[in-house]
């Protein structure tokens, strides 16, 4: 057994010690919620960890730094690795299990000849169509870790949405016997939403980034007054974000469910946007709700 065990929490490395644990824990009768994570463990993880307690008597989370996810020129080796720290935070917090495997552990027969899960279609848009490849890593690693566990209810925040949706669509498609639950942005006090690449952006960026935020709100708020050209809406918000001294790499009006372009008569609606700092690529949503009556207008 790989356990190690801190005063309320037990850490394992290994499928097999996770798995035992958690056999046993069913087989009492208890359910149980899981966080997947890549650590650097901020507070919107650890809302999604409250999120996971309300809704399971056992709360597992995972660490684990997905090489699969990431593109050739893209942060892998750089990305922040604070696992005493989040081990910590995570105890403070009630989680139960802490699963975090090493690369073996996961690939045991290399990346190039994993058994790969893709969801056609929509993974080529937006944060796809700028990361080639990052939702079939995604998709990958979250069916094995959903394997693994076999939680109940999985939490995903909703500030990776197109990453929800996929998701959903993939345990929806491949028939996982799990809800997916969403949870809230959570956003520092001017409003950026929360992220671990946060801590890539220089003190003046870091200032400025709000804007992404910003730039959605005005967006959103001049489609609730009735402003139905969806194209020139996207444009003005990017030239939002380059005045701010970023780089737009898109904002798109979507219908919040199948990530459709936005079609006038659609109620449900996501505004999405990702723009470049220096040495960070951030992204941010929000939704809007049309009641039937502004919706047609
Ligand atoms: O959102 C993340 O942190 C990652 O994409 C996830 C879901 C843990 C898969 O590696």
């Amino acid at each position: 057994m790989d356990a190690m065990v801190t005063d309320n929490m037990k850490i394992f490395h290994t499928i097999a010690g996770v798995r035992e644990v958690l056999r046993e824990r069913r087989r009492q009768g208890q359910s149980v919620a899981f966080v997947p994570t890549m650590g650097n463990l901020h507070e919107g993880h650890l809302q999604l960890v409250r999120l996971a307690r309300e809704h399971a008597e056992v709360v597992v989370v995972s660490i684990f730094v997905n090489p699969l996810q990431f593109g050739l020129n893209e942060d892998w080796e750089q990305y922040p690795r604070t696992f005493e720290d989040d081990a910590r935070k995570l105890e403070e917090e009630g989680c139960d299990f802490l699963f975090s495997p090493d690369e073996g552990e996961i690939y045991p027969n290399g990346m190039a000849d994993q058994t790969r899960v893709v969801v056609p279609t929509m993974t080529d848009i937006l944060c796809g169509a700028s990361r080639p490849g990052h939702f079939e890593g995604v998709t990958t690693v979250v069916s094995k870790l959903l394997h693994i566990v076999q939680p109940d209810k999985a939490i995903f925040g909703v500030k990776d949405f197109q990453q929800l949706a996929v998701i959903r669509r993939m345990v929806e498609d491949l028939c996982i016997p799990v809800d997916i639950i969403g949870a809230d942005i959570a956003r520092a006090s001017d409003g950026l939403a929360l992220s671990s690449r946060n801590s890539y952006l220089s003190e003046d960026e870091r200032a400025r980034a709000v804007i992404l935020y910003q730039a959605l709100c005005w967006c959103r708020d001049e489609i609730t007054q009735g402003d139905r050209d969806f194209t020139a809406l996207e444009a003005a918000t990017g030239e939002k974000l380059e005045k701010g001294g970023f780089t737009t790499d898109y904002v798109s009006i979507r219908n919040a469910r199948n990530l459709e372009p936005a079609a006038h008569d659609d109620r449900e609606i996501a505004i999405l946007g990702a723009m470049y700092a220096s040495g960070a690529r951030l992204i941010d949503n929000v939704t809007l709700s049309l009641t039937p009556t502004e919706a047609e207008d």
